[in-house]
């Protein structure tokens, strides 16, 4: 039900690193991460690039939409000064070789899929089918504990991700519980859920469990909470105090 990690590091270093770099992924990699969460959207020419906001200006320089920014534009801008001056030039990952980079390092992949508003089908369908490439012999070997986890609140990208790579498995993003959560997720074939911990109840936990889906948290930083989390049955979680819960927290 849950054959990934527990703790994954939120954007690759949490809140100690510029996030979403690789950067950011060697500081959770030298505090013992081998899973990470982070975020993919499409750059104007297609190619996907990992990125939180669709809009330049809060950890990359510049402004405007990633959507009107061609890749090779965006790898060389600055994502790291925002964070300190020892990250400054630090680039805009691409998707295909930060995802080459944990592959080789061993370190396991939570994908978010955070679609450009207006670009939902073709960002899942093609992070799916790259990722899906990427991990082919895992998926055809039934190692899937291996291969990525994709993930999205968008259900549009979520569904084409489906289409696009059937094999390869997905999980519903949703900041809580609708009333119709198990019909939604079941409608995406999702094996499963990740909600935001500060509105999820004990019993929502235990029916999420009873349905047969894994159940993730975001983003979960106090290590008492993530103990109790753990205490109603959630499988894993993402943080951003890598520092205060690490890859091994019991
Ligand atoms: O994937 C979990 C979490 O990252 C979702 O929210 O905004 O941090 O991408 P956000
Ligand atoms: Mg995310």
């Amino acid at each position: 039900m849950w054959p990934y990690p527990r703790i994954v590091a939120h954007r690759g270093g949490g809140t100690l690193a510029p996030e979403n770099t690789l950067a950011g992924l060697r500081r959770g990699m030298a505090a013992g991460f081998r899973a990470i969460e982070f975020d993919v959207m499409l750059a104007r020419d297609g190619v996907p690039v990992v990125l939180h906001d669709p809009e330049l200006g809060r950890t990359v320089a510049g402004a405007g939409s990633v959507a009107d920014i061609d890749a090779s534009d965006l790898a060389a801008r600055d994502a790291g000064s925002w964070f300190g001056p020892d990250y400054a030039g630090e680039p805009v990952p691409l998707f295909v070789e930060f995802a080459q980079y944990c592959k080789a390092h061993g370190v396991w992949m939570n994908i978010e899929i955070k679609p450009v508003p207006g670009h939902d089908a073709q960002t899942g369908t093609v992070v799916a089918r790259l990722a899906a490439a990427m991990f082919a012999d895992e998926l055809a070997a039934g190692r899937l504990e291996r291969a990525p986890l994709l993930s999205s609140f968008s259900e549009a990208a979520l569904q084409a991700a489906r289409d696009a790579a059937p094999a390869l498995p997905r999980a519903w993003l949703t900041s809580s519980l609708p009333a119709d959560w198990k019909a939604r997720a079941r409608a995406l074939d999702a094996v499963a859920i990740h909600t935001n911990h500060m509105r999820l109840t004990r019993g929502q936990a235990a029916a999420v469990k009873a349905a047969g889906f894994g159940l993730f948290c975001y983003t979960v930083n106090a290590p008492a909470r993530a103990r109790e989390l753990f205490g109603w049955g959630v499988d894993g979680l993402c943080t951003d105090r890598i520092d205060l819960i690490g890859p091994a927290f019991n």
